[in-house]
């Protein structure tokens, strides 16, 4: 075959393939423990499967802090990802910054205003334009058994914040590790919030994290939550510092330890394993706190950018999100549940079904709570104070309760 000859073969081979002008969709995102990574191959594969690049810009560190790092960097210098996984009230900061393209074509399209619940809409505009889309609903306030352990230990599943510190008594005294935990501040952060919740209650929880209300933020509830995170600490082994989310989990998967305090992006590391809810692990809500939700939902952003075909495959990306097949196997994968309510749930795990009920439960009354500790209720400069004092406190063991419920006003204040 002469040059000429193989050229006209190469263009008429391009041609039968379909969308053979895909455009490229670089993905910033921190889904990197094995189970997370499963769950983010679904998106790269319906991307590619519609003809575009996948270029995966996954940054690791559980919670996200190194990825909003390096995404500041980035952007900072010009050359900001198609998407980023940014959640909350920070989509609203990345939009007065001017670099969010909007996806209202895709949206109206798709009839996103209808599928999605009115917070999480609301949450995904920012000045009326859709710049974010919706990927899942996680329920922050979970406890994790390892039944077989508990049984071993004469254990009982805990529904209120004593029985926790019984079965955990328990626990400890059957020579088991009773609470896997990674010393992290986003992870000190997200036992605290669920200790808050359960003690101070979904409305007074709102106060303090959302409205920010110094009163209820050195109450005497919070001080009790404090006390409560001095005692949790007694039950952690000594080698958490630094230890990731994932690690912690397979220790209570290995059998080493009786549970884990985590979100449900848990479920992932044990779907992974093929390991099967309600049988080789279960997940509770965290004692205490039945009835509530703390939700952290994961969104992608997307970023303004210059070539069409790339435009196009940013809404190839956004559509195919909401799309049912995505949030079926992504979800299952994530530990999530969907983020659209009209999802068909047969085939989820009795975990899933049962946040599903949760959120729809809480969201009609007053247990549906933003979680602070993963970007939903406040600005991540709060969000960093709180952690600050949170962590300062779980690692000095004489620290005062009281003197840190003080220091948590102060920290906040100081941000705001
Ligand atoms: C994110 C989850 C992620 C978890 C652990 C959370 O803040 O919302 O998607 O799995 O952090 O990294």
């Amino acid at each position: 075959m002469n040059t000429i000859h193989r050229l006209v073969t190469a263009v008429s081979l391009a041609s039968l393939v379909p969308f053979a002008h895909g455009g490229e969709v670089e993905v910033l995102h921190w889904w990197t423990s094995g189970g997370e990574k499963r769950a983010a191959d679904t998106l790269q594969r319906l991307v590619e499967e519609q003809g575009h690049t996948w270029k995966d810009f996954a940054v690791a560190g559980g919670g996200g802090e190194a990825a909003m790092t390096v995404l500041k960097t980035r952007a900072v210098s010009g050359n900001a990802p198609a998407a980023a996984q940014i959640k909350g009230p920070d989509i609203q900061e990345w939009g007065e910054l001017g670099l969010l393209t909007d996806l209202n074509d895709v949206a109206e399209e798709a009839k996103w205003d209808e599928l999605l619940p009115k917070q999480v809409s609301a949450a995904m505009k920012y000045d009326g334009d859709y710049v974010a889309v919706p990927v899942n609903v996680h329920r922050v306030n979970w406890l994790w058994i390892n039944p077989d352990v508990f049984e071993k230990a004469g254990a009982k599943p805990p529904q209120s914040l004593d029985e926790f510190f019984t079965a955990a008594d328990k626990l400890k005294a059957a020579g088991f590790m009773p609470l896997a935990h990674g010393g992290q501040p986003w992870q000190d952060g997200t036992v605290f919030e669920d200790l808050a919740l359960a003690i101070l209650g979904p409305e007074d929880f709102r106060k303090a994290f959302v409205d920010l209300d110094r009163d209820v933020l050195t109450g005497e509830k919070m001080v009790e939550a404090f006390a409560a995170l001095k005692k949790l600490r007694g039950y952690v082994d000594n080698n958490a510092a630094g230890r990731d989310w994932n690690s912690a989990t397979a220790m209570v998967m290995n059998g080493k330890a009786g549970m884990q305090i985590m979100g449900d992006w848990a479920k992932s590391e044990w779907s992974a394993a093929n390991k099967i809810a309600g049988d080789d692990y279960q997940c509770l809500p965290f004692p205490g706190t039945q009835g509530s939700f703390a939700y952290n939902i994961d969104s992608l952003a997307m970023f303004k950018l210059s070539k069409d075909e790339d435009r196009q495959a940013q809404k190839d990306l956004a559509r195919t999100v909401l799309e049912p097949e995505f949030q079926q196997f992504f979800n299952q994968n994530k530990g999530s549940i969907p983020v659209r309510l009209d999802q068909d749930m047969t085939e989820f795990d009795v975990c899933a079904q049962q946040s599903m009920e949760d959120f729809k439960s809480a969201a009609q009354g007053a247990g549906l709570v933003p979680s602070l500790a993963h970007g939903m209720a406040a600005s991540s400069y709060v969000q960093g104070a709180v952690f600050d004092v949170v962590t300062n406190f779980f690692n000095d063991p004489s620290a005062d309760p009281k003197k840190a419920a003080q220091q948590l006003a102060a920290a906040i204040q100081a941000v705001q």
